[in-house]
């Protein structure tokens, strides 16, 4: 059985899509077996960053009303034969998005898998709550500054309230992604800083990937930034995120600083 991880944030626009896109690509470079799935009905952009616009015959909610199969909903990518997308749908009322169809979706996604990445829609509404219920693993993208931290805060509570782990009594694990994050301006202090998210959000750091033009170009081309541009710094961020959700115990680098004066965090775990 594959593993769910659901992508969320609470704000919008702080990187989940980008964020789930590389994870997903950077997984599949290892030969793991994996499918992104859209749940931003209506937004749907997911298949933008992934580069497969042009290719979206069927979307989950045609799956979830039985207009289709799973098997003709899903999108191989051209360039990575592991990955898989399952589109949202761009047009459909969002009540289509039934709670049933979700799971018998996502039940049988798992057993064809390894990962079954969910990219949550932005808020703490509806759509949320059913991209993180049937997740395992939650991957909380956060920006370095109040308010993302803010709704990141309410999004774990949710996670600990609204999922199917939660209400079974079990943890849900839970991995904090700061995304964009701006060295120069974090130590001028227009930004938040590393350690001032980690005290407030009290989860383990999955990663840092540093605001990079490399992001826009890589999506502009319709290509994951792990798969873009390999050797850039959020390229190389995503794939070191990756390396711990698969259970290695790696430092954590903040991109830009200098190596040697506080630029490590090893193992960094806040609380
Ligand atoms: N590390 C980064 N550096 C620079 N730009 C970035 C970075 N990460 C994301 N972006 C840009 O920020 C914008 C929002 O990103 P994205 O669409 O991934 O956010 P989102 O959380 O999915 O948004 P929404 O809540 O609307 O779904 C995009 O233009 C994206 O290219
Ligand atoms: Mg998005």
């Amino acid at each position: 059985m594959g593993k769910v991880i659901v992508v969320t944030s609470g704000k919008g626009g702080v990187g989940k899509t980008t964020s789930t896109a590389a994870l997903g690509a950077a997984l599949a470079q290892r030969n793991e077996k994996v499918v992104v799935v859209d749940f931003d009905v209506g937004l749907r952009n997911l298949d933008l960053v992934m580069g497969a616009e042009r290719r979206v015959v069927y979307d989950m909610i045609n799956v979830i009303q039985g207009e289709a199969k799973l098997t003709q909903a899903l999108i191989r990518d051209k360039r990575l034969e592991t990955l898989f997308l399952l589109p949202a749908s761009q047009t459909r009322d969002k009540d289509c998005l039934t709670a049933e169809g979700v799971e018998r979706v996502v039940n049988e996604l798992k057993t064809h898998f390894d990962w079954v990445i969910c990219d949550s829609p932005a808020g703490i509404e509806r759509g949320a709550t059913l991209a993180m219920r049937h997740a395992d693993i939650a991957v909380i993208v956060t920006n370095p500054e109040v308010s993302s931290v803010r709704d990141s805060d309410r999004i774990i509570g949710l996670l600990d309230a609204k999922t199917e782990k939660a209400e079974r009594g079990e943890r849900i694990e839970k991995h904090l992604l700061l995304t964009r994050y701006d060295v120069t301006r974090a130590e001028r202090g227009d930004m938040l800083k590393v350690d001032d998210v980690l005290e407030i959000l009290s989860i383990p750091l999955l990663g840092i990937i540093p605001e990079s033009m490399d992001v826009l170009r890589a999506s502009n081309l319709g290509a994951p930034v792990t798969l873009a541009d390999q050797n850039s710094a959020p390229a190389r961020a995503y794939f070191e995120a990756v390396r711990r959700l698969s259970g290695e115990v790696l430092p954590v680098t903040v991109p830009g600083e200098k190596r040697g004066l506080f630029g490590k965090i090893f193992g960094r775990r806040a609380a």
